[in-house]
């Protein structure tokens, strides 16, 4: 053959590649409200910028039909582009490819580019669309995706991981998003699960469908697998984009600089109004967080997971920071299991990343209760007190009114390595609340007293005047300055400034022994 025929079988070659499962099935993927594989791409990628590898890869196996059933690409759309800019390796699954299911090929394609994104210190994402493993190569393909689970694993910590759920996602096949650093899923189209309805009514009979088992919102906001639920696929992808534009590209580097316009002096009145006088009455600490944040920014991460703790990025002077903030507009800003998890999962993430951690602090403890005593919250609590303590990264704290018992020292105090650690003169810090105290310290005298009503509340107003206050933190040094709430974007920035070139390190260990 000349070259030029040559050219003209590889571009028919080309084209019979992009079809994947052919029109018919793509057709009926868009029926379904779903994306075709290389559609996402053109999404999620910046414009012409994806190149892609493995094209031609096909199948090796044999039986049940399958020597005359290859299809080149083998199922999944692998390679590299770049999001504003930034390389990342990408690889989407093609439904209309024996349901996206995977393969030995497929997962080599995979693999290859997982090793490529370690190697070269990029993160990578996985758009996720299939039946799982490919029934008929058996075993070939459990190792397959043991191959994947390995190189995410080695991964983590090193490059961020994203995974995008778009299809189903079942038995084994979800535990590569799992070990992943964001699940993204989109309402009605997509799930996760272990088995799937029929094997739960066969073993426990229980009625479910697919989306009350494993959909979006029941990742999102019950079993806390998921970071973020969406209403579609576009949606979804955007957010993606969004995400990546907080994060480094390693663990060796910084996050990108946010350019916002927003002066790095700028005081704020509303901080002065925020907080109730009451100090048992709510606020909504994201209202603290838009007075702050460069131009309001904060993209917040599993928003309905354990919403008494906040997470999520946001710009400071331009720099990236996680946010961790207690919400006193859920259950009052206490710490439960879930937020406690929560919590220590973000907190890990950021200090691998070299994301520097700002804490807004309001927290009356952790949460009583027998259910969360029976759930371990001792244990899960712990998590979140190990992930403060062990992060190297800079780690400022604000403490907007409570700080009260063990959630103090867990919400980045002093004692665990915080850098700058500042409260609002309205701050409370000690041991427990004022009613709980004084019931516990003049629980004889108040009982003997005349008045029990009257003697408790003088008791109550002797012990917030002696204790509920932050100043005696600081006559210690456990806060570094109190400050007008006005100053505290200013004073924030000033911090991370001043903290940009820290360096800090753990003792030399294998790894440590989180409470999982
Ligand atoms: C091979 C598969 C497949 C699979 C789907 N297909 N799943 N081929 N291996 N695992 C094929 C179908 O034969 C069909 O081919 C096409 O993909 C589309 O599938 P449909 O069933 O028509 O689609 P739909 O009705 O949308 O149902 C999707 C589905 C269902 C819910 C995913 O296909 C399904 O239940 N598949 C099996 C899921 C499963 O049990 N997987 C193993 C899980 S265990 P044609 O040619 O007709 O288009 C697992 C272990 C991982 O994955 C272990 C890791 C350690």
């Amino acid at each position: 053959m000349s070259m030029k025929e040559k050219l003209e079988q590889l571009e028919a070659l080309r084209a019979e590649s992009e079809l994947g499962g052919g029109e018919t099935r793509i057709a009926r993927q868009h029926e379904r409200g779903k994306l075709s594989a290389r559609e996402r791409l053109d999404l999620l990628l910046d414009d012409d910028s994806f190149v892609e590898l493995d094209r031609f890869v096909t199948h090796r196996a044999t039986g049940f039909g399958l020597e005359d059933k290859r299809v080149l690409g083998d199922g999944v759309v692998t390679g590299y582009g770049t999001i504003h800019g930034r390389l990342v390796y990408v690889f989407s699954q093609d439904f209309t490819v024996f349901g996206g299911s995977l393969s030995e090929t497929h997962a080599e394609k995979i693999v290859k580019l997982q090793d490529l994104a370690l190697k070269n210190g990029a993160p990578i994402i996985g758009l996720n669309d299939s039946g799982g493993a490919r029934i008929q190569e058996g075993v070939v393909s459990l190792g397959g995706y043991a191959d994947i689970f390995l190189r995410n694993t080695l991964a983590s910590g090193v490059v961020p991981q994203i995974s995008l759920i778009l299809g189903p996602c079942a038995g084994g096949a979800v535990y590569s998003p799992a070990i992943t650093d964001f699940v993204f899923m989109v309402r009605g189209t997509s799930y996760m699960f272990v088995t799937g309805p029929n094997v739960v009514k066969t073993v426990t009979h229980e009625d479910i469908d697919m989306e009350g088992l494993g959909g979006a919102d029941v990742h999102a906001g019950t079993s806390g697998v998921a970071h973020f639920a969406h209403d579609s696929e576009p949606e979804t992808i955007a957010a993606v984009r969004e995400l990546m534009s907080y994060l480094p590209q390693n663990n060796r580097e910084r996050a990108p600089d946010g350019a916002g316009e927003d002066p790095h002096d700028r005081r704020d009145e509303r901080l002065l109004s925020i907080v109730p006088d009451n100090p048992n009455k709510p606020y909504d600490m994201k209202d603290v967080l838009a007075a702050v944040a460069d131009d309001g920014s904060f993209f917040e991460v599993q928003s309905d997971y354990g919403a008494n703790l906040l997470t999520g990025f946001a710009h400071l002077g331009g720099h990236v920071v996680g946010i961790v903030a207690n919400q006193p507009a859920v259950l009052a800003g206490v710490l439960d299991i879930a937020a406690s998890e929560k919590g220590a999962r973000f907190v890990r993430f950021c200090d691998a990343f070299n994301i520097p951690l700002v804490v807004f602090e309001d927290v009356p403890g952790f949460l009583p209760g027998v259910d969360q005593e029976h759930g371990g919250i001792i244990r899960h609590g712990a998590k979140l007190l190990y992930a403060f303590a062990e992060a190297t990264v800079p780690k400022v704290t604000v403490i907007t009114r409570k700080a009260y018992g063990g959630a103090y020292d867990v919400m980045n105090s002093k004692h665990i390595r915080g850098d700058m650690n500042l409260a609002w003169p309205i701050a409370e810090i000690a041991v427990m609340g004022p009613k709980g105290a004084v019931e516990v310290l003049f629980r004889k005298e108040i009982a003997e007293s005349d008045d029990p009503a009257a003697a408790t509340e003088a008791r109550i107003e002797e012990y917030r005047e002696t204790f509920a206050n932050p100043f005696i933190a600081a006559a210690r040094g456990f806060v570094d300055d109190v400050i007008d709430p006005r100053d505290t974007r200013p004073r924030l920035i000033s911090a991370l400034d001043m903290l940009r070139n820290k360096r800090d390190e753990n003792p030399p260990k294998k790894h440590g022994n989180i409470p999982l």
